[in-house]
């Protein structure tokens, strides 16, 4: 838990992780408790798991709180995570920025209360300047969404559709791709993430759930992926 010390694991070390935080409400239907316990405790593991990054030299970290699909869940459930932004922000905010944190919201925001989309906006001028952990939060965010927005800013710009005009349109504009992709609670899938982005990211599923991931659980992903062989399609690097 977030009493451990583990130690670092050894290098390389991905330079961009990128976290599908799943399992909140299994975890709290575990402990007979409501959907929304769950959450309230996903939101705790964000911050411990944000200093478990700066700790370990991450330059990037990308975190999935809110997907387009994630608006069809009943009303109620949606309303509870929305405040949960709002609260969340307005309580971690100061103590982020402080840390050097550059906070940026990657996702379609027009669905969200304009008291809210004033938050996130506030908090991405504030931390603009930042040169800490350079953390993205997707709300309201589709993998498909960010690959036809990036198209259609091309065309309304009268550029051709190529792959790096496409990148550079797309909402992680200026970051590394994603080395490392964490998804906890046992499903093995992307769930309409970073589609584009994750074209040759290393994939780790944990079965743990996401209130319960540890610093402990996020270094063993670091040693996992310092054993992976990246090869972009080419041979061993020995042969
Ligand atoms: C992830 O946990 C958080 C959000 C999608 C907002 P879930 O709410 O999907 O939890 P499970 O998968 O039902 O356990
Ligand atoms: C993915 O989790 C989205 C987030 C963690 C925000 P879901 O729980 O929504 O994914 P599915 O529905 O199991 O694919
Ligand atoms: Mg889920």
């Amino acid at each position: 838990m977030s009493r451990d010390a583990p130690e670092l694991p050894s290098e390389p070390r991905p330079r961009h992780v990128a976290i599908v935080m799943d399992g909140n409400g299994r975890w709290a239907k575990g402990r007979g408790q409501p959907r929304a316990m769950g959450h309230r405790a996903g939101v705790k593991v964000v911050r411990r798991i944000l200093r478990a990054a700066h700790k370990a030299g991450v330059e990037a970290l990308t975190l999935f709180a809110f997907s387009q699909e994630n608006w069809k869940r009943p009303e109620t459930e949606v309303k509870l995570l929305i405040q949960l932004f709002v609260r969340t922000l307005a309580r971690e905010m100061d103590a982020m920025h402080r840390n050097g944190v550059r906070v940026r919201f990657i996702g379609d925001r027009s669905g969200f209360p304009e008291p809210l989309r004033r938050e996130m906006q506030r908090a991405e001028l504030r931390t603009a300047d930042n040169a800490g952990v350079k953390l993205s939060i997707a709300v309201g965010y589709g993998g498909q969404w960010d690959i036809v927005q990036a198209a259609n800013a091309l065309v309304e710009a009268g550029e051709p559709i190529t792959a790096e005009g496409i990148e550079a349109r797309l909402q992680t504009a200026g970051l590394p791709e994603p080395d490392l992709m964490i998804r906890t609670g046992g499903e093995q899938r992307i769930s309409n993430f970073l589609l584009w982005q994750l074209a040759y990211t290393e994939l780790y599923f944990s079965d743990v759930l996401w209130p319960d991931f540890s610093e402990l659980e996020f270094h063993q992903a670091l040693a996992w992926y310092a054993g992976r062989e990246r090869r972009f399609g080419r041979v061993p690097e020995a042969s």
